[in-house]
């Protein structure tokens, strides 16, 4: 087993799955557009079906222009926190692929996929000091609109990133909620040769 970060696995994995979490004490420090670029470099790493590599990132920095506009997209009870990150991303897939015979088919890995590159983003980050946190809750239609992002992509989620900052300075409801969560058992997600119910 492994323990890190108030968390324990079973078996000796790597403390980096333990040590990243989502929390949302932000330092509403701005952060250098190179180490947001390393994180998406790590991102863009991950496998994907065929190797299309589907995702799409959509960044906006604190420090820059059209900050405020991209806070506003979020869901407000995403906004209370995620307007102290250091940048915001917002994940975009291509759900379509090339055929070999040169014309364009569904791809239906392409919200898998792009979770990996979410993933891959989210352990680069940590290794380089900051905390990701992954959002659903936005309005997907407006940040289509915003980005102009084309028919055939989808906006899949967004996500915060920064230093972490102070939980006092979080409202007291989410100040109650700021700790790294735990998993189901292995027992309940791994089984031998049948699913078990
Ligand atoms: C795709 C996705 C969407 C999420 N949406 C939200 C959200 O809208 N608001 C929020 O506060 N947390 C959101 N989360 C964070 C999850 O609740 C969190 O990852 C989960 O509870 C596990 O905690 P951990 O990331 O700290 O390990 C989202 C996470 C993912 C991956």
């Amino acid at each position: 087993m492994t323990e890190s970060n108030h968390r324990q696995s079973e078996y000796p994995i790597n403390p980096i799955f333990l040590d990243r979490w989502g929390p949302r004490a932000f330092d509403g420090k701005p952060m250098p557009v190179e180490d947001l670029l390393t994180v998406l470099d790590a991102s863009r790493w991950a496998p994907s079906a065929l190797n299309v590599q589907p995702w799409r990132f959509i960044y906006v920095l604190r420090d820059k222009d059209g900050w405020d506009e991209a806070v506003a997209l979020l869901m407000e009870a995403n906004q209370v926190w995620a307007g102290n990150a250091a940048a915001l991303v917002f994940m975009v897939s291509h759900t379509k692929r090339l055929n070999r015979d040169g014309g364009w088919a569904d791809n239906a890995g392409h919200a898998f996929d792009s979770g990996s590159a979410w993933m891959a983003a989210s352990l680069q980050a940590k290794m380089l000091g900051y905390d990701t946190h992954g959002m659903g809750g936005i309005h997907k239609d407006k940040i289509a609109e915003k980005f102009g992002v084309p028919a055939d992509y989808t906006v899949e989620m967004a996500f915060a990133i920064g230093k972490y900052g102070r939980k006092e300075d979080l409202p007291e409801a989410l100040q109650e909620r700021e700790a790294p969560s735990s998993r189901k058992p292995l027992s309940e997600v791994v089984f031998e040769g049948h699913f078990k119910g």
